[in-house]
Parts: C-alpha cells; structure tokens; sequence
C-alpha cells in the first residue's frame, strides 16, 4: 500500500510534535509543512530537508498527493483551513478545540459528512496510558457510581495571544471527561479573571452538573508558580487520583470510601457514616507518547474508513461546554444550560 500523504500546518509550539510523529511512522509520508513564518519553515528544512516547505496554503490543498492535512496553526484559523481541507477532499486532523464557536464546529462535522472525510481532533490526552487504561476502569465499573470529578491544571503561561485560558487549558479536562463518561453535562457555570488588561480571563474555574449525582469542577489558570496536572474522580466504589506530572505512578487507585446508614431507632432518624479505607494501588501504564498512539490512530481510522475515537462529533462536544462556559463568565456566573 502507497504510504498516505500529510501535510503538517502550523509549526509553533505544537506543531512540530505533530510532524515529528508523522515522520517517523512509515504508513505516512510528510509531503509539506506549511507556515506563515518563514523562518519556522527554514529551522524545520534543516531537520526534514526531504519535505518541502511553503507559507502559501494553496500549495498544499491543489497537491493531489497530500491525502491528509494536520492543523496546528491558532485556533481562530482552525475552522477556515480545515473546511478547505475538507472541501479539497482531504482528511482533517485539527488541534483543539476543534473551532471557536459551535456554530463553525458543527459546519466542519457537517463538511466532514459530506466530503465523506475522516476528521479528528487532537484531544491529546484521550491517547495516554492513563486515560486509555482510565477508560477500561470506567468500563468496567471499579468506580461504582461516579460521584465528582475534580480538576486543577494551572501553571505559568503560555498567554495565548486569540483565546483564553478556558479554551487553551479546559479542552483537555472536557475530553478526558466526555470521553470516560459517554455523557455530556446539562448545565454548566463558570467564573474568570484577566489580569493583563486585555479582558482575556486568565484563571477560571468550570462547574459542570449532569443529570445525575455527578458533579465535575474544574480549575484552569496561567498565573500559577508551579505546574499541576491533577484530577481526582471519586466513586462510590473506589477513588482515583490522576497526576500527569508523576512520572511513574500517573494513576493512583484508592479502595477507598463511605458507607451510609439510616439509624432510626427509638423514632429518631440518625445518619451513620462508616469509612471504608482499603489498599492503594499504581497500575502499570503502557508508556507510548499520546501522540504516536493517535497518529497511528487516524492512519487506521483513513485506511479503513472508520470513525476516530476524538472524531468530529466529539470536538464538537467539547466546543459546546466551552462557549457555554463562556456565555456564564460574561454573564457572572449564570447557570447555562446546554
Ligand atoms: N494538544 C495539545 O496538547 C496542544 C498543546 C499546545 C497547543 N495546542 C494547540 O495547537 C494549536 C497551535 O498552538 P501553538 O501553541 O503551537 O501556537 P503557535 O502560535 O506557537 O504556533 C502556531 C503557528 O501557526 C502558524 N500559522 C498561523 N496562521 C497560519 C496559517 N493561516 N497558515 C499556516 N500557518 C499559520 C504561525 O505562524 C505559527 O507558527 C492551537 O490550536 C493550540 O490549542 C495543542
């Protein structure tokens, strides 16, 4: 089988994890990076001196060799190059989130349907050891009933210079939780702060309900002196805490818990909380880069014509919780509905 053209767009900060990964995996062939920047596309020449390079994007779409573009350029862009792509009959791997407003998330899905295209978005996490074996846990019930999910990713910067610090940090969080849970939230508020003078909220906190016991909190923020990476879950069965900076023991599974009993004897009602604190354990997780996982993912995905496990729709999840979010911050907090 000929190797699958790709084009990389877009080569900042992230984009040329992309294009190394592309790179190195023999099913591809990286045909172009692509960059408004010239001097990215001259350091990049140096490492890939056999992929050519351009800052005209119409290279890329009228070349009938690329089968796939990967788009990693600001998210403001992502809608507009990746309709092209769509539109020029090529495959669509786009960073997240997936557009900056529903409305354009929902016209890629729709592009994407009808050019009969693949389109995934790169929702990172999804492709770790831990949220995959995360995944498995859930599926198999060890949590019991998922009571809260807790959520903290701050550090200092990266100011992004088109979206706040909602839509920079939060898409992870999002992913990772619509993606354990199959569900989405019904309500979500939020609350944020700018500290530049720009208006652009730079710490934010996100309460997310859903039509159950089940309620998430998460806290994202670019003025933090150190990085955390680190979501708790808590169920009725069992507790975990994930700790993406830990490098060996990333998951950590608690046997631990409450058991609640109705006492009402003598016609008085009395709650009786019991504390249940059993082993703790770290599986061992498959130590892949997340994003080897998910470049060979889309490759199967356009080889065999199937649906991304981050496809389309999935984006389009993730879009819906940030721009509500975004409507409670404007509006101080108010509860919105999704
Ligand atoms: N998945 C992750 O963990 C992760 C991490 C960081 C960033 N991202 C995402 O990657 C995307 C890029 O972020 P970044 O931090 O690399 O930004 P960046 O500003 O460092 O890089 C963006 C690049 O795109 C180029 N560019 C802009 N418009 C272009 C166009 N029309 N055509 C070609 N090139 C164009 C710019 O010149 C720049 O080199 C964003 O969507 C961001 O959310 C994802």
């Amino acid at each position: 089988m000929s190797p699958i053209g790709v084009a990389v767009v877009g080569c900042g900060y992230w984009g040329p994890n992309l294009l190394r990964n592309f790179a190195a995996e023999p099913r591809a062939q990286v045909r172009w990076i692509c960059d408004l920047d010239e001097g990215k596309l001259e350091s990049l020449r140096l490492r890939y001196p056999s992929v050519r390079t351009t800052t005209r994007y119409e290279d890329v779409l009228s070349d009938q060799g690329v089968h796939a573009i990967v788009v990693a350029t600001p998210v403001r862009t992502h809608h507009r190059l990746a309709r092209l792509a769509l539109q020029s009959g090529k495959h669509v791997l786009v960073e997240k989130p997936l557009a900056d407003q529903v409305t354009l998330a929902e016209d890629l899905v729709e592009q994407a349907e009808r050019h009969d295209r693949i389109l995934m978005v790169d929702h990172t996490f999804v492709y770790t050891g831990a949220v995959r074996h995360l995944k498995k846990l859930c599926e198999e019930g060890l949590f019991g009933t998922l009571w809260y999910v807790d959520s903290v990713r701050i550090n200092l910067g990266l100011f992004q210079r088109d979206v706040n610090v909602v839509w920079d940090l939060a898409p992870h969080d999002l992913s990772i939780v619509t993606h354990l849970l199959g569900k989405d939230p019904v309500t979500v508020q939020a609350t944020g702060a700018s500290h530049t003078g720009n208006g652009t909220e730079d710490v934010a906190y996100l309460h997310l309900d859903f039509d159950n016991e089940l309620i998430a909190h998460f806290h994202v923020n670019w003025l933090s002196p150190v990085k955390v990476r680190q979501m708790f879950l808590g169920g009725s069965e069992r507790m975990v805490i994930f700790n993406d900076i830990e490098p060996s023991e990333k998951l950590r599974i608690y046997d631990k818990g409450i058991e609640v009993k109705a006492d009402n004897r003598e016609g008085i009602y009395k709650l009786q909380v019991g504390y249940r604190s059993g082993d703790m354990w770290a599986p061992a997780l498959d130590g892949t880069e997340a994003l080897t996982v998910e470049v060979r993912h889309f490759l199967d995905c356009i080889e065999r014509g199937e649906k991304p496990m981050t496809d389309g729709k999935a984006g389009l999840r993730v879009v819906r919780i940030l721009e509500a979010a975004q409507m409670s911050i404007k509006a101080g907090g108010k509860r919105v509905a999704l």
